[in-house]
C-alpha cells in the first residue's frame, strides 16, 4: 500500500522511522498560508496562458481556501507520512476537490515552491520587523526627550571618564536601532525576488508566465537564473544575520539595564509589572526580562551559525540540508520579535534616578580632562597639562577628595595658570555643555538629535 505522491518508482514502503527523521511538518507549518498563497497565483497564471481551463482554476482555488480555513480552524490533521507543508496541502486539497488536484503541481517542483514559499513569509516578517522596530525607536526618542538635562557618567572600561547626559546615552540606541532597520530594509530587496517557474532546477518545458505570477504575488523582480533560484538561501542567510547584529545591540542595553538597576548602581527602577521575584529570596526584584533577551542573544548567534553551517558545501542545486533553513530562521523571527515588543513595552516602564546618575558623575575625577583643557586653553600644551592635571588627581586621592574640593592655593602649586574660574569651568554641566562637536553631547546637540530623530520618525515630541 504505497501512498505518496512521488513513489511511482518504489516498490517498498517508506520505513516508519525514515518518515519521522525526514519529516519537517512539526516546523514547516508555519508556511500554510504563503503556500497556498504561491498555489493560487500559479493556477491563475497556468488558467491565463491556457495550461489548465479558467474552470479547473476557480475549482482549485477555492478548495485551497477550504483547506486554509480547515489549518485555521485547527481542524487538520497533520502526519509525518505526509513530510511536509507542501505535500499536506496537496493532499487535503484531493480530499476536498478530489482527482484535478492532480493539476495543481504541472511545471512545479517543491524546490522553487519551498523557496518561494520561504520568500513570502520573509517579505512579511521583515516588514514587521523594521514596524516594530520603528515603534522601539519612537520610544527610546521619548524617553531621551523627556529626562533631557539628566547627567550621567560615561564609562569606558567600565570606568568613570567624563560626564555625559542619560539622553545621549540613550540616543546611541537610536543609532543602532536605526542602522538595524535599514540592514533590515536592504536585504529585503533581496529576498522580494520571485523564484517559481525555476521548478526542480532547470526551469520546465510549459509555458509558464513567471512575470504574471510575480505581479499576482507583489514581488519586485523574477529570479534569473533557475539553478540559483532552487539554491539560494542568502535572504534567509541575511536576515538572520541582520537579526543577530541587533540582538547583540539588545544583549548591550540589557547588560546596562541589569547594572543600572543593581544596588551597585541604582540608576533606574524597572517596574513591578517588567521585574519577578526569588522563591527563596523575599527581597529579590529581578531584571528577567533584560537578562532573558541577553541570553536569546546567544540563540539567535547560534541561529546564524546554524544556517551557514548548513548552506556550507552544498553542491547545485537542492539537497535535502535545505530543509534545515527553516528552524533557525522562524526561530530568529520570532525571538527577535519578541525582543523587540517587550522592550517597547517595558523602557516606558523604568524609573531613571537622575539624582543617583548627577552624584555618581560628580565623583571619580571625571573633570580631570577638563582641568588639562583649562590649561591647555591658557596657553600650556596638551601633554603637559595632561600630566598636570594627572598630579593634581593624585594629590586629592590621597587625600580622599575631589578636584573641585582643593582650594585655588592647593590647585595653583600644580600651576600659576589656574585661577578662580576654574570651578565654574569643572562642574558636571558644565563640562558637558562644551562638548559642542556634532554628535557629542553638549545640551544643543543632543536637543538636535532628537529632534532630527523625532523628523525621520514622523513623531509629535510632547
Ligand atoms: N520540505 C522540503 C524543504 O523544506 C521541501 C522541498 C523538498 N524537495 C525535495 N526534492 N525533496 O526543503
Amino acid at each position: 500500500m504505497k501512498n505518496k505522491p512521488w513513489d511511482g518508482r518504489f516498490s517498498q514502503n517508506t520505513d516508519g522511522m525514515v518518515e519521522r527523521f525526514t519529516s519537517s511538518i512539526d516546523v514547516d507549518k508555519t508556511l500554510y498560508a504563503s503556500d497556498i498563497e504561491g498555489s493560487i497565483a500559479h493556477l491563475a497564471m497556468m488558467a491565463h496562458e491556457g495550461i489548465i481551463t479558467e474552470d479547473e482554476a476557480e475549482i482549485l482555488s477555492e478548495g485551497l481556501k477550504r483547506v486554509k480555513g480547515q489549518i485555521e480552524e485547527g481542524e487538520f490533521v497533520y502526519s509525518d507520512a505526509l513530510e511536509d507543508i507542501h505535500m499536506h496541502i496537496e493532499s487535503a486539497l484531493g480530499d476536498v476537490v478530489g482527482d484535478v488536484a492532480k493539476k495543481l503541481h504541472t511545471g512545479r517542483s517543491r524546490n522553487d515552491q519551498v523557496a518561494l514559499d520561504i520568500r513570502i513569509y520573509l517579505k512579511e516578517e521583515t516588514r514587521a520587523v523594521m514596524d516594530s522596530l520603528l515603534a522601539l525607536q519612537r520610544v527610546i526618542v521619548k524617553t531621551a526627550h523627556r529626562h533631557m538635562g539628566v547627567v550621567m557618567p560615561g564609562y569606558t572600561h567600565m570606568q568613570r571618564a567624563q560626564p555625559v547626559l542619560f539622553s545621549h546615552h540613550l540616543m546611541a540606541y537610536y543609532e543602532m536601532f536605526k542602522r538595524d532597520g535599514q540592514r533590515f530594509e536592504d536585504s529585503l530587496k533581496r529576498t522580494d525576488v520571485m523564484p517559481l517557474g525555476s521548478a526542480a532546477l532547470a526551469g520546465t518545458t510549459f509555458p509558464l508566465n513567471r512575470e504574471l505570477t510575480r505581479k499576482l504575488l507583489g514581488f519586485a523582480a523574477i529570479s534569473d537564473n533557475s539553478m540559483d533560484a532552487v539554491s539560494d538561501r542568502d535572504f534567509a542567510m541575511e536576515f538572520i544575520s541582520h537579526a543577530a547584529i541587533c540582538m547583540i545591540h539588545f544583549s548591550r542595553l540589557s547588560e546596562e539595564f541589569v547594572l543600572w538597576s543593581s544596588s551597585e548602581f541604582g540608576f533606574i527602577t524597572i517596574s513591578d509589572a517588567f521585574t519577578t521575584g526569588s522563591s527563596i529570596m523575599p527581597q529579590k526584584k529581578n531584571p528577567d526580562v533584560s537578562e532573558l533577551v541577553r541570553g536569546k542573544s546567544g540563540r539567535v548567534v547560534g541561529n546564524l551559525m546554524a544556517i551557514m553551517t548548513i548552506m556550507k558545501s552544498l553542491p547545485l542545486c537542492y539537497n535535502r540540508d535545505m530543509q534545515e533553513d527553516k528552524e533557525p530562521l522562524f526561530d530568529t523571527v520570532n525571538t527577535l520579535r519578541a525582543s523587540i515588543d517587550i522592550y517597547t513595552r517595558m523602557i516606558p516602564n523604568i524609573a531613571i534616578h537622575g539624582k543617583t546618575m548627577e552624584d555618581a558623575a560628580n565623583k571619580g575625577f571625571l573633570n580631570a580632562t577638563d582641568m588639562a583643557d583649562y590649561l591647555t586653553m591658557k596657553g600650556m600644551p596638551f601633554r603637559e597639562a595632561h600630566s598636570v592635571a594627572g598630579r593634581a588627581v593624585a594629590f586629592a586621592l590621597a587625600r580622599g577628595v575631589e578636584l573641585l574640593d582643593l582650594s585655588i592655593d592647593e590647585m595653583q602649586k600644580f600651576s600659576a595658570l589656574i585661577e578662580k574660574d576654574i570651578v565654574d569651568f569643572l562642574t558636571t554641566k558644565n563640562m558637558v555643555s562644551r562638548r559642542l562637536t556634532h554628535g557629542g553631547t553638549a545640551h544643543d546637540r543632543v536637543r538636535e538629535a532628537i529632534a532630527k530623530a523625532a523628523v525621520e520618525l514622523n513623531m509629535e515630541l510632547e
